[in-house]
């Protein structure tokens, strides 16, 4: 048992070098903080390792110890998962950072767990390949980290989530135990799928440390059109008849009037469309060569469907950025820090759904202004709540996340439950779900040492923080 802080910190640098501990409160502040500004905790410290060698001996270290440990990637996540609570460690994986095989003849990607994913599919664009997974925060949001939430991003209509694109991982136990699992093949029927179960567990049943990734070969010709509809209903015949016209689905994407006015405010854009409809969908397609023929075909048939499209050759990167510049443009301009409540619910529920949230809020929350957006095609919106007062947080996430089920969804589709969600998981588990889930995880990390916070069965109480060992050397 370590006695102090100043002893595990001591440890902890024996291990990784002194430089990769970081205990200033102004050098940390980055990493005890969530993106959207609203989640904030403490952290004793945070440790750089720099392979999967490190990562064990600095889990096994703080697992002697009695302290928990916070995995955290590029931090970008959307529902507070990644942040320290009261003073646990952050073990970040930015270090992780090697992009070590793409083999170009079996598709596979082999990386640390830190490498970004804009870098890695920068580097496997050089072989004609592609990660099949693809996310606004591209720049900062890990590989590690889009595996530890199962994300899902604007790709996934075509090439599943992250979970689906996972072949083996290499992931440190709480107690400093390597699990490798890292097989290059796609048919491995032997026992559980234990990559599977790591993808989505949101950093409380292992730390990855290295991933083995199954790419995709890119279309080779794209088309988006923005169109501008009537109602949600409308967007989904649209893209129902493109694939009926043999086009294939890359992505498509849900916006409304009031999110196209916030980004053209915040990103000082022209309007896309002449036309001023409610709901906007932009909509990726492939094809063969004569894709743009197909589809101006199929708009010149919508035409009273449809109130204005507008069509740009792939990777159409000006109608893009309407959709792209939802995430910043929200927390630019909410007065508050946004609550983001990432939801899904089947295809012909998402007209009722949107309905009822908009006649609710006005209702019971009448200075809330909602922006939705998000993956039609996946029946995955993105409820994003601006100008919410404190005291307005969780009753008006209370009446949204209920709604969602009354409407038959999930309350998260892609960004996990964090801590976010906790206090509304029985809305998404059946009790039986939940203890499941409980002995799962007691049988990876009985002593409840990672992300104790989040998720059934954390043994959090039982656990000391570093302050908490603090205050007992003290007494
Ligand atoms: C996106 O799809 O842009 C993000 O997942 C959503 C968000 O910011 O709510
Ligand atoms: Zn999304």
């Amino acid at each position: 048992m370590i006695a102090s802080t100043t002893t595990l910190v001591d440890e902890l640098a024996r291990i990784v070098g002194p430089a990769h501990v970081l205990t200033d409160r102004d050098t940390v502040a980055g990493y005890v903080t969530d993106w959207t500004g609203h989640w904030h905790g403490a952290t004793t410290a945070v440790v750089r390792p720099a392979d999967t060698g490190q990562v064990s001996a600095v889990l096994a270290c703080c697992h002697r110890a009695g302290v928990a440990v916070v995995p955290q990637g590029g931090n970008t996540g959307l529902v507070g998962g990644s942040v320290p609570m009261r003073g646990e460690v952050v073990l970040s994986t930015t270090r992780l950072a090697v992009i070590e095989e793409i083999d170009e003849v079996g598709r596979t990607l082999a990386a640390g767990a830190g490498v970004t994913i804009a870098q890695a599919q920068q580097a496997v664009r050089e072989y004609g390949l592609d990660l099949g997974i693809d996310l606004a925060s591209r720049d900062s949001a890990t590989l590690g980290g889009i595996v530890s939430t199962n994300a899902g991003g604007v790709r996934m209509i075509k090439y599943g989530n992250t979970r689906s694109r996972l072949l083996g991982v290499e992931a440190v136990l709480s107690d400093g135990r390597v699990l490798s699992r890292w097989k290059a093949l796609t048919k491995d029927n032997v026992g559980y799928d234990l990559p599977g179960l790591l993808a989505g567990a949101e950093g409380t049943l292992a730390v990855v440390t290295r991933v083995l990734m199954r790419l995709v070969v890119p279309a080779a010709h794209t088309q988006v059109v923005m169109a501008g509809v009537e109602s949600v209903g409308a967007g989904l015949e649209l893209i129902h008849r493109l694939e009926r016209a043999g086009l294939t689905l890359e992505a498509a994407e849900l916006m409304t009037r009031a999110g196209i006015g916030l980004v053209r405010k915040h990103r000082h854009l022209r309007p896309p469309l002449d036309a001023d409809a409610p709901f906007d969908v932009l909509v990726e397609v492939s094809g063969p060569t004569q894709a743009q023929s197909l589809l101006l075909g199929v708009l010149a048939e919508a035409e009273g469907m449809v109130q204005g499209a507008v069509v740009e050759t792939g990777p159409a990167t000006k109608l893009w950025q309407y959709r792209e510049s939802h995430t910043e443009s929200v927390s630019a301009e909410s007065s508050t820090p946004p609550v983001k409540l990432d939801i899904a619910t089947p295809l012909r529920e998402i007209e009722p759904f949107l309905e009822a949230l908009t006649a609710g809020l006005a209702i019971s929350f009448p200075g809330v202004t909602p922006i939705c957006f998000g993956h039609i095609a996946d029946g995955n919106i993105h409820v994003n709540l601006l100008d919410v007062t404190g005291d307005q947080r969780d009753a008006v996430t209370d009446f949204v996340l209920r709604l969602v089920t009354q409407h038959d969804g999930s309350i998260s589709a892609e960004h996990g439950v964090g801590r976010a969600k906790a206090r509304w998981i029985t809305l998404g588990r059946s009790d039986v779900d939940l203890d499941l889930m409980a002995s799962i995880r007691t049988a990876l990390d009985p002593a409840g040492m990672l992300n104790p916070h989040i998720l059934p069965g954390s043994s959090d109480s039982e656990t000391n923080s570093p302050i908490e060992l603090e205050r007992e050397v003290a007494r």
